[in-house]
C-alpha cells in the first residue's frame, strides 16, 4: 500500500467557496497551504448556490446599511444567531464583494455600472448581488482562478477520514486517494475545515449525491469539536419533485425575487393566508411551511407539490435573470417555464447549525482547528436569509485564513502522535477488509428515509424518538457492511465513510430536535407549536446523549432598534 507523507503549514479540507477563500488569504500572506477535496474543484457544492450574495452596498436602495442587514439577519434567525458573528459578517460584507470584484467576478450591473441588487425574502432592502442565477458557479470559478494564479496546490479526489490531534491540538489529517486508494498522512500546523453540511441525509435535498453527507460533523467531533444546533436545517420552499433521481433540485428564490408567484392546486395564491404583507417574499421557513401545509391539507398538486409560476414575467427577464431555472426545467422535465408553471415542494437545503466556532476567528476550541462555510454555525440561527451563506464564506474564509496563518506562524513546535496516525490507518484497513452482507447504498437510502419520515418540515416527539430507534438499528447494520473497491476506484470506501458521517449527523440532529421542545423558525414541533422564550439558547452536541444549552448573548441596542417584531402568524396554521 502506498502512503504519501506530506507537510504544509495549513491544510484546508474542502474546495468549495469557503475553503478557496481561506486558501487565498493564506497564500496572499505567504503561508504554505494545501487544499484537499473529495470532488473536483470545478464541481464543489458552491456551484449550486444560485440567486445571490448579500451586502448592504446600497446600490439600489441608498437607505440600506450594514446595521439593517444585521438587524434583518438576527430578526429572521428567531434570535438564535450570535450577534457578534452577525456583526462581523454584515460589517465586512462590502469588503467580501470588493475582494470578489478584485478577483474578476462578473456581477450583474445596472446600465450606469452599479452592481445590481435584487430582493430576496425578508430583507428590508434590495441587497442581493448576483450573476443571473449562476452566482455560486461564478464565485467558484472566480476563486478557483485566483487560487490557480497564486499556485496553491490542490489535491482533488482525496477523501479525508480523520483530523489528526494530539493533546487537543491538530497536527494534520489522514485520508486516501479516491482513484488508486493510496493513503495520505498530511502534517499541518493548522487545519481549516470547510467540508459542508448535512442536508444530504434527507431524501429530497438540493444537494447532489455524495455531497453534504455530514463529513464535517464527524471529522470535527472525532477531533474533539462540538456541533451547534444540528436540528436547525433550512427547508427551501422550491425543490423539484420530478424526476425522482433529481428530487429536491433547487429552483432559486430568485424566481420569487423577480416576481414569481405560488399557487395551490385550486389556483389560490396561498401565501395570502400565511404572510399577506410579504407574500412570496416572506421568510423561507414560512414559505416552506406554507407549501407543506397546503400539500398536507389536500390542496397540493397531483404529485404532492404546489405551483410556482413565472410565465407572467417578460421572457427577457426570465432569460437574463433566471437562466439556470429555465435550463434546468428544460433539461430535467422538458418544461418551458416561460409558458408553464413549475411543480415544487420543500427540499432540505442548508445546515444552519454546524461545527461550534468562536465568532472572532471561527476557531473550534481544538487548537489549530477552524471551521468555515456551511460546516460552521452561528450566523443563521433558526432561519437563514437567502444570500447570507455566500457572503459568510467570503468573510469568514478570509478571517479564518488569517487566524490560521497567525497560529501557524506563532506555533513553536508541532507535536504529533504516532498512535493517532495508526488509529486512522487501522480504521481504513478495517473498512477495506469488511465483507459483511449489508450494502452501503441501501443503508444510505434507509437513513434518508428515516430522516424524511421523522425529522422533516414538521416534527413531533413520537416521530423523533421513532427516528432514533430506527437509527439504532441502522447503526448496528452499519457494523456489518461490505466494502468492495473495484477497478474503477475507491468510491465504495468513500461511501462507507460518508455513511458513518451521515449516521453521526442524523443522531446529533434527532437528539437536538427532541430537546428543542418549541416551534422556532425552521424547527416546527406539532406537539409544541409555540416559541418558548426559555429556549432562546443554542444546543451544543458533543456525542451521543451529550447535549448542552448555551446562552445567546444579547443583541446590541444599535441593531435591536432596527428589528421589526417577529410575528408567529403563519406558523403551524394547520
Ligand atoms: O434560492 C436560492 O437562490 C438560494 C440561495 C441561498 O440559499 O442563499
Amino acid at each position: 500500500m502506498t502512503e504519501h507523507r506530506i507537510a504544509t503549514s495549513v491544510l484546508v479540507i474542502g474546495t468549495g467557496g469557503a475553503g478557496l477563500r481561506a486558501a487565498i488569504e493564506l497564500a496572499e500572506r505567504g503561508v504554505g497551504v494545501l487544499l484537499v477535496g473529495k470532488r473536483a474543484r470545478s464541481d464543489a457544492h458552491t456551484v449550486l448556490a444560485a440567486g445571490g450574495i448579500n451586502a448592504a452596498l446600497a446600490t439600489m436602495d441608498p437607505e440600506d446599511s450594514w446595521q439593517q442587514h444585521a438587524a434583518d439577519t438576527v430578526q429572521e434567525s428567531y434570535l438564535l444567531a450570535h450577534p457578534e458573528t452577525v456583526r462581523i459578517v454584515t460589517e465586512n460584507a462590502a469588503r467580501g464583494i470588493e475582494d470578489l470584484q478584485r478577483y474578476g467576478m462578473p456581477f450583474a450591473r445596472e446600465a450606469d455600472g452599479r452592481v445590481s441588487q435584487r430582493f430576496f425574502g425578508a430583507h428590508t432592502y434590495r441587497r442581493t448581488a448576483f450573476a443571473g442565477d449562476y452566482t455560486g458557479l461564478e464565485i467558484q470559478r472566480t476563486l478557483v482562478n485566483r487560487v490557480t494564479q497564486l499556485e496553491v496546490p490542490i489535491l482533488d479526489r482525496v477523501y479525508v477520514t480523520r483530523i489528526l490531534v494530539r493533546d487537543n491540538a491538530v497536527f494534520g489529517a489522514y485520508g486516501f486517494d479516491l482513484t488508486d486508494g493510496s493513503r495520505y498522512v498530511i502534517h499541518a500546523d493548522a487545519v481549516v475545515l470547510a467540508a459542508g453540511g448535512h442536508t444530504r441525509i434527507w431524501r429530497r435535498t438540493s444537494s447532489r449525491r455524495d455531497e453534504n453527507t455530514g463529513d464535517s460533523f464527524r471529522l470535527a467531533v472525532l477531533a474533539g469539536g462540538r456541533i451547534r444546533d444540528p436540528e436547525l436545517v433550512q427547508f427551501h420552499p422550491s425543490g423539484l419533485i420530478e424526476p425522482e433521481n433529481a428530487a429536491g433540485t433547487l429552483v432559486s428564490e430568485a424566481a420569487r425575487g423577480e416576481g414569481g408567484v405560488l399557487r395551490n392546486a385550486r389556483g389560490e395564491r396561498f401565501m395570502a393566508r400565511y404572510d399577506p404583507d410579504r407574500m412570496e417574499l416572506s421568510t423561507r421557513d414560512r414559505v416552506a411551511l406554507a407549501a407543506y401545509t397546503e400539500i398536507k391539507e389536500g390542496r397540493g398538486t397531483p404529485n404532492g407539490g404546489v405551483w410556482l409560476q413565472v410565465s407572467h414575467l417578460p421572457r427577457e427577464t426570465i432569460m437574463r435573470r433566471l437562466p439556470r431555472v429555465y435550463q434546468t426545467l428544460l433539461e430535467l422535465q422538458m418544461l418551458d417555464i416561460t409558458r408553464d408553471p413549475i411543480e415544487i415542494a420543500p427540499t432540505a437545503h442548508y445546515s444552519m447549525g454546524g461545527v461550534w466556532v468562536r465568532p472572532e476567528d471561527h476557531g473550534t476550541g481544538v487548537d489549530g482547528l477552524y471551521a468555515i462555510g456551511e460546516a460552521s454555525s452561528g450566523l443563521h440561527g433558526a432561519n437563514r436569509l437567502g444570500g447570507n451563506s455566500l457572503i459568510e464564506l467570503l468573510v469568514y474564509g478570509r478571517i479564518a485564513g488569517e487566524a490560521a496563518a497567525v497560529y501557524s506562524r506563532e506555533l513553536t513546535a508541532q507535536r504529533r502522535s504516532a498512535g493517532a496516525v495508526a488509529e486512522a490507518s487501522a480504521e481504513v484497513d478495517d473498512l477495506l477488509a469488511a465483507d459483511g452482507p449489508e450494502n452501503v447504498r441501501v443503508l444510505q437510502r434507509s437513513l434518508r428515509d428515516t430522516m424524511t419520515e421523522h425529522a422533516g418540515v414538521v416534527r413531533d416527539e413520537a416521530g423523533l424518538l421513532a427516528g432514533l430507534s430506527e437509527l439504532d438499528a441502522l447503526e448496528e447494520r452499519i457494523t456489518r457492511v461490505g466494502v468492495h473497491p473495484d477497478l474503477a476506484g475507491f468510491l465504495d470506501l468513500a461511501h462507507a465513510f460518508d455513511l458513518k458521517a451521515s449516521a453521526l449527523a442524523a443522531r446529533a440532529t434527532l437528539e437536538a430536535a427532541v430537546e428543542r421542545r418549541e416551534t422556532r423558525g425552521c424547527h416546527n414541533r406539532a406537539d409544541y407549536p409555540d416559541l418558548d422564550e426559555t429556549l432562546r439558547v443554542n444546543l451544543v452536541w458533543s456525542g451521543p446523549g451529550r447535549l448542552e444549552r448555551e446562552a445567546v448573548p444579547p443583541v446590541p441596542a444599535e441593531i435591536a432598534g432596527l428589528m421589526r417584531e417577529v410575528s408567529t402568524e403563519g406558523k403551524l396554521v394547520e
